[in-house]
């Protein structure tokens, strides 16, 4: 028999995915920071915010997350008599991960007086710990809803809470000490040569980056954002520093574009991936729905807390 090249083996799988979503009433929800073949067989793409507001609106027996384990955890808290799947469960984020439930109890404990916003980059079990969520798109207006003498205690990044602090001003903020391994990691040495080879391109940075990298930016935003802004500022050049995985769906909104991704310090591909984003593949998909499993399974008395603070979140945006 005839070996099937890697275009006919991949066309097939995408072709068994859909038949599986057809015939399980399933949808499949994916990050733009997953590969393009997984992009290709959502039904809807987003960035964190997008993600959990059509989590909580599909009505789908199936949700099928194409991205970390966070967000599927997300899924499920909004949609709880949904079956929620996570190709695999090996795909976590660092920046969830440097702030554990029992430790954040206990730093939260030091503080009684203030209110929690904390970041959807969280396990749920500090949601549940949580007053309200936010995302990257929308964490200046969730901590502006709050009073300002209010105080705040912003996790678990770092970097995403010292913007907001400089942005506002506010100086009644504690935060976490945590990050993200993909965006604490790009070389200024690197951006400021990128920019000096091209003078017209507009810097484009995420605000999950260091403090010294946003200083740089023509424009900091959320994924989402910038896309948005690539395609309604004039520039036809823009430098990226964010994960790589956004460039598939810049280079398909506006193919008339440049976009040059930024490299971290120590880079082997020359751009920046977040390894479990990388994690979600065709095959895992396949497999995930052929199963119907690795299911994300809650304890409902955390999913009732955390919903709480994703609900106030979508309240306010
Ligand atoms: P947004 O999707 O809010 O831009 O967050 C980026 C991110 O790091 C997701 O893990
Ligand atoms: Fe987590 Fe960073 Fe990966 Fe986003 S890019 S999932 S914050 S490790």
């Amino acid at each position: 028999m005839p070996q099937m090249s890697h275009s006919e083996y991949t066309a097939a799988l995408k072709e068994e995915i859909s038949s599986l979503k057809r015939s399980k009433n399933a949808v499949i929800l994916a990050h733009y920071y997953t590969t393009p073949d997984v992009q290709s067989v959502a039904d809807f793409l987003g960035d964190s915010l997008a993600l959990s507001q059509q989590a909580r609106k599909t009505d789908a027996r199936i949700i099928l997350f194409a991205g970390v384990h966070f967000m599927a955890e997300t899924a499920k808290v909004l949609s709880p008599d949904k079956k929620v799947l996570l190709p695999s469960l090996d795909a976590g984020c660092s920046l969830a991960e440097s702030c554990r439930a029992d430790e954040f109890a206990a730093f939260r404990a030091k503080y009684p007086d203030h209110k929690v916003v904390s970041y959807v980059n969280t396990s749920v079990e500090v949601k549940a710990l949580t007053d309200v969520c936010c995302t990257s798109s929308n964490a200046l207006q969730v901590v502006e809803s709050f009073p300002r003498e209010q105080p705040l205690i912003f996790a678990p990044d770092r970097n995403l809470g010292g913007y907001i602090q400089r942005l506002t001003g506010r100086d009644n903020m504690v935060l976490w000490d945590g990050a993200c391994h993909v965006h604490e990691e790009f070389s200024l040495e690197s951006i400021l040569k990128l920019k000096r080879e091209h003078p017209a391109a507009r810097t484009v940075v995420h605000p999950e980056c260091r403090e010294y990298i946003v200083r740089v930016a023509d424009f900091v935003g959320s994924t989402a954002a910038i896309l948005d802004y690539c395609g309604t500022d004039e520039a036809d050049e823009f430098i990226v520093v964010t994960e790589a995985g956004i460039l598939a769906e810049m280079r398909k909104r506006y193919p008339h574009k440049k976009f040059i991704p930024a490299p971290p310090t120590d880079s082997t591909c020359g751009c920046s991936e977040c390894r479990y984003m990388k994690m979600v593949t065709l095959e895992g998909i396949r497999d995930a729905l052929r199963d119907e499993t690795p299911e994300i399974v809650l304890d409902e008395e955390v999913r009732r807390a955390a919903a709480k603070a994703i609900e106030e979140m979508i309240k306010i945006r």
